[in-house]
């Protein structure tokens, strides 16, 4: 009897649970509307929908390589398979052109597309989520006075069962939290301003943060770095590992500008996030730099010391942290001897050290790789990508310009290259599987597209490496 008992409770039990999951997890078809008249929208809201539109890069996600703006088909990699961006011109037939206001804050809100099926996270709405219905309008007001493109994306290339789009339900029920933004009673304006801007729009942590085996966000190690297109995403917190401490002015000129004397250039995925921030209002790039400083918290005054140090070592031209002085002896500690031989400081000497201390201005000159965050990141990677890959010259523009050295070296000299990039230029230990990093950056190198235009260096396509910010 008993054992019946709680058998009929257990069914009970998972009937109302699963009633409960299917009335959480079931949007209605929203009705398709005429395309709205492009005079229905005012150019204020045009413009600031354009504005918006940059700084949460749709531009990035929804253009495919040589493909038009907006008209989607680029391919995302997932850990869990490929996922697709979508037409998000006014094209009435394959693109957004029928979906109503509402139905586009839908899909911003609670990642539901106008039909009513629930949109993989690949999509950034756990963050797009906090955007204020005023600012959906505006985004919606100046995505429907683009021109319309017809073009169908591909079909997204997932297994079973995460092809099967109620599976995301189950997601959103575990990690998905809807917004608007709450602006934060205790903090001023400006800071509010950039935490609705970094966490909504700009969906900042859609990479500085670790992500699960779901590919959720660590709520708990927000912006502790994270990895996006075989590239690391810098910590971009407390333990950010930047040799020398960021400060509110030094963000807002590598936002603004991909390039700041004491940290270098923006590279990889961040180049486009910096791109689209050259564009938009200044206030809204500082508030962003704002509240970055504020997420990294005051530098500790060793750390500030440090950073000191370290800048002056640089003006006299001795920058690396083993050029002899007793204090940057000490903070080299065990890692001093650089074990790949004289081989990786050799390969230094001859390929690198007339750019990167020469004090050549840009866009030659490099900086003294002791500012870089890269020999002191936790992975090879962005280094390895660097120098594989090169920085292409961006038309018309004074960028800086690095060559690309993947032709010239073999895999045992990049590593002894990059150990000894380490052991010179940062003060942490040994970097461990660097073999295997160049690898994996290597293979597919051919596939890699890199072109004159900030944003489109990317790591090389089949690089098991390569993820989506998810
Ligand atoms: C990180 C990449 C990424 C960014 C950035 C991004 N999107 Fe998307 N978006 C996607 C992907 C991938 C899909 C398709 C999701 C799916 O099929 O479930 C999508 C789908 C959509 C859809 C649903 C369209 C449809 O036909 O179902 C809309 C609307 C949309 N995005 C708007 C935007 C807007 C507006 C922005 C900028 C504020 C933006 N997206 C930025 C990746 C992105
Ligand atoms: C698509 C992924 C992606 C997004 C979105 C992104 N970043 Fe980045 N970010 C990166 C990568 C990758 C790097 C490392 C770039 C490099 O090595 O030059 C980086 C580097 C940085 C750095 C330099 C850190 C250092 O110590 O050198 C800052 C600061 C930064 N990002 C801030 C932001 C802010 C603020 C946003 C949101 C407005 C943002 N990022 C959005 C991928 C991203
Ligand atoms: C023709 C000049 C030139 C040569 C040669 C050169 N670089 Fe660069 N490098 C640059 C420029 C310019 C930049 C971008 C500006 C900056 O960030 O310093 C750069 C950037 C870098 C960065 C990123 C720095 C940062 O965080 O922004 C690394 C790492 C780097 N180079 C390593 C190397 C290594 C290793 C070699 C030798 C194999 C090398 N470079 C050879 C010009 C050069």
């Amino acid at each position: 009897m008993k054992v019946l008992k709680v058998l009929v409770a257990l069914l009970l039990f998972a009937a109302v649970g699963t009633v409960a999951f299917v009335i959480y997890a079931w949007h209605g078809a929203l009705d398709r509307i005429d395309p709205p008249d492009p005079r229905s929208f005012t150019s204020e809201e045009i413009r600031r929908g354009a504005d918006l539109a940059a700084i949460g890069n749709c531009n990035v996600c929804h253009t495919a390589p040589g493909g038009r703006i907006f008209a989607g088909g680029l391919g995302l990699l997932t850990p869990f398979g490929t996922i697709y961006s979508t037409n998000i011109t006014p094209d009435p037939e394959t693109g957004i052109g029928r979906w109503s206001e509402a139905a586009f804050r839908r899909a911003m809100r609670q990642g539901v597309d106008r039909a009513g099926r629930h949109l993989y996270p690949a999509f950034p709405y756990d963050h797009f989520t906090l955007v204020s219905d005023e600012d959906d309008r505006a985004l919606y007001a100046f995505l429907m006075t683009r021109e319309p493109v017809s073009a169908r994306a591909p079909k997204n290339a997932l297994p079973f069962p995460l092809n099967i789009r109620l599976a995301i339900a189950g997601w959103k029920l575990l990690f998905f939290k809807q917004g608007p933004y709450r602006p934060q009673t205790g903090q001023n304006e400006a800071w509010n301003r950039g935490a609705y801007l970094v966490e909504g729009l700009g969906h900042c942590g859609g990479c500085h943060t670790p992500r699960n085996f779901l590919g959720a966000e660590k709520k708990r190690q927000r912006f502790a770095g994270g990895e996006a297109e075989g590239w690391t995403a810098y910590a971009l917190d407390a333990s950010s590992p930047a040799p020398v401490a960021w400060d509110g002015e030094a963000l807002f000129a590598y936002l603004r500008r991909g390039w700041h004397e004491a940290h270098g250039a923006a590279r990889g995925p961040m180049a486009p996030v910096v791109s689209n921030l050259g564009a938009v209002a200044e206030s809204d790039v500082r508030a962003i730099a704002g509240y970055i400083a504020a997420v990294m918290g005051e530098p500790s005054p060793q750390r500030q010391r440090q950073s000191k140090a370290l800048l002056a070592r640089v003006e006299k031209g001795q920058g690396s942290v083993t050029s002899g002085t007793a204090d940057s002896q000490a903070t080299t500690g065990s890692t001093a001897p650089v074990s790949a031989g004289d081989n990786g400081a050799r390969i230094y000497a001859s390929a690198c050290a007339s750019c990167h201390e020469s004090g050549r201005p840009l866009p030659f000159g490099g900086i003294d790789l002791s500012l870089s965050t890269g020999p002191s990141g936790p992975t090879p990677t962005n280094v390895l990508n660097v120098v594989l890959f090169g920085l292409p010259a961006q038309e018309g523009e004074r960028s800086p310009i690095m060559p690309a050295f993947g032709g010239m070296l073999d895999d045992r000299q990049l590593a002894s290259l990059l150990a000894f990039v380490r052991a010179r230029f940062s003060d942490k230990g040994e970097w461990s599987g660097i073999e295997k990093h160049v690898r994996d950056a290597r293979s597919g190198g051919r596939d890699i597209a890199i072109r004159p235009m900030p944003g489109s260096e990317r790591a090389p396509a089949g690089n098991k490496q390569r993820v989506a910010p998810w």
